[in-house]
């Protein structure tokens, strides 16, 4: 189907069943609780939103979330598309588009990953200060959306600045140190191996994930303020002397959500 249709399709679903707002959220693993906090919260499950693909992982429960938070109009994903689950860039973007096309200018992207940078430590949160991917893919790829953004838009700084000393001033308020670091994307869905890790360390990652890099990327094409927090789950393949499981990710996600959430309801008060 025509890119543009499918985006104007969801929309209008989105948009008659949520209404609009300003600030959007993507809740990575463990944070899905947080669109408890929403006020006179509306759902729409991806199923009803026509061209929307369906979540498959566990802990992604799949649906889109809009109400009050701190005084603002704030729509949530709660679950996110991943390119390991065999969707296209397109598919794993189009709730960026949908968010955009109903208001949305400021987005929040989460996620569980894990940690490169050896002074790290699993439940550590991070801002994310800039991006890399070697999934060899674009999301972008394809004609250009004129009515989104240019052919080739900047990328120099993804991440608001501003966004990122807001979230570090609730962090010391909040009485944590927050950790800052560029996040690397691998297509998953197996961990890295060790020898991935030490190139990603030698490339200059501080953190490695499955996610977020193509939704931010359609984010700032459309000219959205983009600020990304990762919860460091476990120490990436190799740095310890023990295996990777998805047990762990999701039992240190749980452990540190509190603060993480505590710290994402800070920034959304904040802006
Ligand atoms: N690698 C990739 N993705 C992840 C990891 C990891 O170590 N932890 C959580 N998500």
């Amino acid at each position: 189907m025509d890119e543009m249709k499918r985006i104007e399709g969801a929309a209008k679903k989105v948009r008659e069943a949520l209404g609009t707002a300003e600030i959007g959220i993507i809740l990575g693993s463990g944070l899905g609780d947080y669109a408890d906090a929403l006020e006179k919260a509306d759902r729409l499950p991806y199923g009803e939103i026509p061209g929307f693909p369906v979540s498959t992982v566990a802990g992604h429960a799949g649906k889109l979330l809009c109400g009050m938070l701190h005084g603002k109009r704030v729509m949530m994903m709660q679950g996110r598309f991943h390119y390991y689950e065999g969707y296209s860039m397109k598919d794993v973007t189009l709730p960026v588009r949908v968010m955009q096309s109903v208001g949305v200018k400021t987005l929040i992207v989460t996620n569980a990953c894990g940690g490169i940078n050896l002074s790290f430590a699993p439940g550590d949160l991070m801002v994310i200060s800039d991006v890399f991917s070697l999934t060899g893919q674009n999301p972008l790829i394809g004609q250009n959306l004129d009515a989104f953004g240019p052919r080739f838009p900047d990328m120099s700084c993804a991440f608001d600045r501003e966004l990122r000393g807001l979230a570090h001033a609730v962090a010391k308020k909040q009485g944590f140190e927050l950790r800052e670091g560029v996040y690397a994307q691998m297509t998953g869905p197996c961990y890295e191996t060790p020898a991935e890790i030490r190139m990603l360390r030698t490339l200059g990652a501080d953190a490695v994930g499955m996610s977020t890099v193509p939704e931010v990327i359609v984010a700032r094409h459309g000219g959205m303020r983009v600020l990304g927090i990762s919860c460091i789950t476990n120490m990436a393949a190799g740095i310890l002397d023990q295996p990777l499981s998805h047990a762990e990710v999701t039992e240190t996600a749980n452990r540190a959500k509190g603060r993480f959430q505590a710290l994402i309801d800070g920034v959304v008060k904040g802006i």
